[in-house]
C-alpha cells in the first residue's frame, strides 16, 4: 500500500492535497449546527447534477413532447418517479439549505473581513442558482411553467427603450414557445451547471485562503501551539468529516420521507397547476413562482409601477452583495452584537418570511399593505446598518472561542 501511494505520490501529490485539504486542515472547534449547511450544499448539488443527468436521458425538450416525457419518465421508466421527485424536492432542498447557510452569516458575520470575496462568491451562486431553478421550471411545460415563464421574462419588457427587444430577445420568439423551451433547456443542463460548479470552486478556495469564521467570530490564528497549529482549532479530518456525516444522515432523513411521501407538499414543491399540459390561451386564475422566489415576487408585487417594481427587486438582491461594506460594527457574531443589530436582524427575518407567504397568497388590498410594509423593513435592514451596527454596543469579545 505505501509503495502504491510512494508511486502515485512521485507522479500526482495525492497525499499533500490530503493532508493541506483534510487532515492537517485546522477549523475552529466550536463551529455549531448552522455550519451543516455548506456541506449538505454540495451533497444537493451532488444529487441535482446526478439526477439531471439521468433524467435527461428520457426527457423530450420540446412544446409537443416535453410534458408527455415527464409522465413517460413518472410511469414507465426503471425508477424514473424517483429520480424526477429526487430532483424537484432537491430544488426546493436546495433553496432551504442555501437560505439557511446565508442566515448563518447573517448570524456570526461570515461575510465580513477577510471573507467578502467568500461571500460575493456566494451571492453569485445564488443568482446563478435563481436561473437554473427558473429554467428548469419550465422543462416540464405545464400551465405554471408557462405562465410563471411568461410573466417573468415579460418583467424585462418593463425597462425603458430596450425592454421589449429585450423580452423578445430571451424567449427567441414573440411569446413563450418550443424555442423558449429548447434554449431553456440548454442553459439549464449545461451552461448553468457549469456555471455553479466553477462558482463553488471558487467560493471554496476564497474560504481556504483566509479560513472558516466561527459562532464566535474570533480570529483562532491568534493563539498556536508549538507546532503552529491553532488552539483552539482541531483538524477537519476525521472531526468534521465525522460530524457533517451526521448531518448528511439526518439530512437524507428528512429528504428521503419527503421525496418517498410528500413529494408535492401541499403544491408548494410540485404546484398544482403544474400538473396540467401547458395552454397558452388559457391563462390560470393565479399565476405565483415557486415558493423560493416569493419574496421578491412579493416585492414587485408592493410598488404598483411595474418599472419600479423590478427595480426594487433588483435592488432587493444587489444590496445583498454589498452587505460585507454595510456592517460597520467592530465585532463579527451577534453573540457580541448590540440589541440594535439583533432586533433588526430579526425584523429583516420577518419580514422575508412573511414576503415569502404573500408572494404566494392572491394579492388584496391588506397583503398589499402588509407587503409594502415588509418591503420597506427589508431595504430599512440594509440602508440603515452603516448607522446602527455602529451605534450598537458592543459585548466584549472573548479571546479564545467560548464553545
Ligand atoms: C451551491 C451553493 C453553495 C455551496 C455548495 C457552498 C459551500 C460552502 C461550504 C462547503 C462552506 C464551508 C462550510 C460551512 O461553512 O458551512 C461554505 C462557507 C461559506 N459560504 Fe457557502 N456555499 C454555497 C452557497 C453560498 C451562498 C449562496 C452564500 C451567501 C451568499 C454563501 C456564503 C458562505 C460564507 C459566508 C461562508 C463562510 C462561513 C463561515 O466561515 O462562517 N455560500 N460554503
Amino acid at each position: 500500500m505505501s509503495r502504491l501511494m510512494d508511486w502515485i505520490n512521485a507522479r500526482f501529490p495525492a497525499t499533500s492535497i490530503w493532508e493541506n485539504h483534510l487532515s492537517k486542515y485546522y477549523v475552529p472547534k466550536n463551529l455549531n449546527f448552522f455550519y451543516f449547511f455548506g456541506s449538505l450544499a454540495l451533497l444537493v448539488l451532488v444529487n441535482q447534477i446526478l439526477t439531471g443527468i439521468w433524467l435527461t436521458m428520457s426527457y423530450t425538450p420540446t412544446a409537443e413532447g416535453a410534458f408527455a416525457s415527464i409522465e413517460y419518465i413518472m410511469r414507465d421508466v426503471a425508477y424514473g418517479s424517483i429520480l424526477r421527485l429526487l430532483h424537484s424536492t432537491g430544488a426546493s432542498a436546495f433553496f432551504i439549505v442555501i437560505y439557511l447557510h446565508m442566515f448563518r452569516g447573517l448570524l456570526y458575520g461570515s461575510y465580513q473581513k477577510p471573507r467578502e470575496l467568500v461571500w460575493v462568491f456566494g451571492m453569485l451562486i445564488y443568482l446563478a442558482l435563481m436561473a437554473e431553478a427558473f429554467t428548469g421550471y419550465l422543462l416540464p411545460w405545464g400551465q405554471m411553467s408557462y405562465w410563471g415563464a411568461q410573466v417573468i421574462i415579460s418583467l424585462f419588457g418593463a425597462i425603458p427603450l430596450i425592454g421589449g427587444d429585450l423580452a423578445q430577445w430571451i424567449r427567441g420568439d414573440y411569446l413563450v414557445s418550443g424555442i423558449t423551451l429548447n434554449r431553456f433547456f440548454a442553459l439549464h443542463v449545461v451552461a448553468l451547471p457549469i456555471v455553479i460548479v466553477g462558482l463553488v470552486v471558487l467560493h471554496i478556495l476564497a474560504l481556504r485562503e483566509v479560513g472558516s469564521n466561527n459562532p464566535d467570530g474570533i480570529d483562532i490564528k491568534k493563539y498556536k501551539d508549538e507546532n503552529g497549529n491553532p488552539l483552539d482549532g482541531i483538524p477537519f479530518h476525521p472531526y468534521y468529516t465525522v460530524k457533517d456525516l451526521l448531518g448528511v444522515v439526518v439530512f437524507l432523513l428528512i429528504f428521503c420521507s419527503v421525496v418517498f411521501f410528500f413529494p408535492e407538499m401541499g403544491g408548494y414543491f410540485l404546484e398544482k397547476a403544474n400538473f396540467e399540459l401547458a395552454n397558452p390561451l388559457k391563462t390560470p386564475e393565479h399565476i405565483a413562482p415557486v415558493w423560493y422566489f416569493t419574496p421578491f415576487y412579493a416585492i414587485l408585487r408592493a410598488i404598483p409601477d411595474k418599472l419600479l417594481g423590478v427595480m426594487a427587486m433588483g435592488a432587493a438582491i444587489a444590496l445583498l452583495f454589498v452587505l460585507p461594506w454595510l456592517d460597520r460594527s467592530p465585532v463579527k457574531s451577534m453573540r457580541y452584537k448590540g440589541w440594535l443589530s439583533r432586533l433588526w436582524l430579526l425584523l429583516f427575518c420577518a419580514s422575508f418570511g412573511t414576503l415569502g407567504v404573500l408572494g404566494v397568497l392572491p394579492p388584496s388590498p391588506g397583503r398589499a399593505l402588509l407587503s409594502q410594509v415588509c418591503t420597506f423593513l427589508y431595504f430599512a435592514y440594509f440602508i440603515l446598518m452603516p448607522f446602527y451596527t455602529r451605534m450598537g454596543r458592543t459585548k466584549p469579545v472573548p479571546d479564545r472561542v467560548t464553545g
